[in-house]
């Protein structure tokens, strides 16, 4: 049975004392749901990775990712963060190619392969993250340009380096515009990802492989979302920065 998934991908937001005071929060909120079949998932700012982790690095039900790192193991890098570094305060989880370090950082695909090789000798998991932007939806181009992405950046890996991948389909028409694929939008790329990896590394990895929808998923639209047989939880931005929201992110997956 694959895993479920709800990661909060906090991006540039929240000060150290508000990023405490939500992974305590979130801390709280679950005590009571019943959270055995889903691995939950938050990325506050680099700043805010270790203050979080002697926070509620005790509760084992929460996982501490990094939302970035360099491919590099150390140099002349200057504001950049080696994934030594990550791994030397316990995070082991990182999330790569996330569309917004695509476009403002010119992160490219090789850089992404890099990346992803960097974090599997280092024996981290990686969320890795790829999507059509709207243009490509509109030219019907979405399936092509989601091959491409994989192919290019993921497609060198040994099966069993997949044991420690999850993707993550934001279409990136929909991060933080309030608009989401429909549900069956989502189901049909998470399919088509799936029999890409079963052609490629054999149906068992196809299977086993969790694959995320981001992309404005709030309480009112995640269930159905959810459902979908494909989709195996969810990489959210907004509503992760609330407790309740992410709460019912995690309720709407059981
Ligand atoms: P929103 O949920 O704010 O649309 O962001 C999605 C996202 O980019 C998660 O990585």
């Amino acid at each position: 049975m694959r895993t479920k998934i709800v990661a909060g991908n906090w991006k540039m937001n929240l000060d150290v004392e508000a990023s405490k005071k939500l992974a305590m929060d979130i801390s709280t909120d679950i005590q009571n749901l019943e959270t055995n079949n889903t691995r939950i998932i938050i990325a506050p700012t680099f700043t805010n990775l270790y203050p979080v982790i002697n926070l509620v690095g005790m509760d084992t039900r929460i996982e501490i990712a990094a939302q970035n790192m360099h491919q590099a193991k150390s140099g002349a890098y200057t504001g950049e963060i080696a994934a030594d570094m990550i791994q030397s305060i316990g995070v082991n989880t990182v999330i790569l190619g996330h569309s917004e370090r695509r476009t403002y950082f010119n992160e490219t695909d090789k850089a992404l392969a890099e990346k992803v090789n960097t974090a599997l000798q280092n024996r981290m998991d990686v969320i890795f993250c790829f999507g059509e932007v709207l243009e490509d939806r509109q030219q019907n181009n979405h399936f092509s340009i989601v091959e491409i992405q994989l192919k290019k950046a993921l497609f060198h890996l040994k099966p069993q380096d997949w044991k420690h991948i999850i993707l993550a389909y934001e279409p990136v028409w929909a991060i933080g515009t309030g608009e989401t694929a429909t549900p069956e939008q989502a189901q049909e790329m998470h399919a088509f990802i799936r029999n890409l990896l079963s052609a490629k590394f054999g149906e068992n990895v196809a299977q086993e492989v969790s694959i995320l929808y981001g992309g404005s998923v709030k309480p009112a639209n995640a269930k159905e979302i959810f459902s979908k047989p494909d989709v195996d939880g969810g990489l959210i931005g907004g509503a992760a920065l609330h407790s309740q929201d992410f709460t019912a992110l995690i309720q709407a997956i059981q």
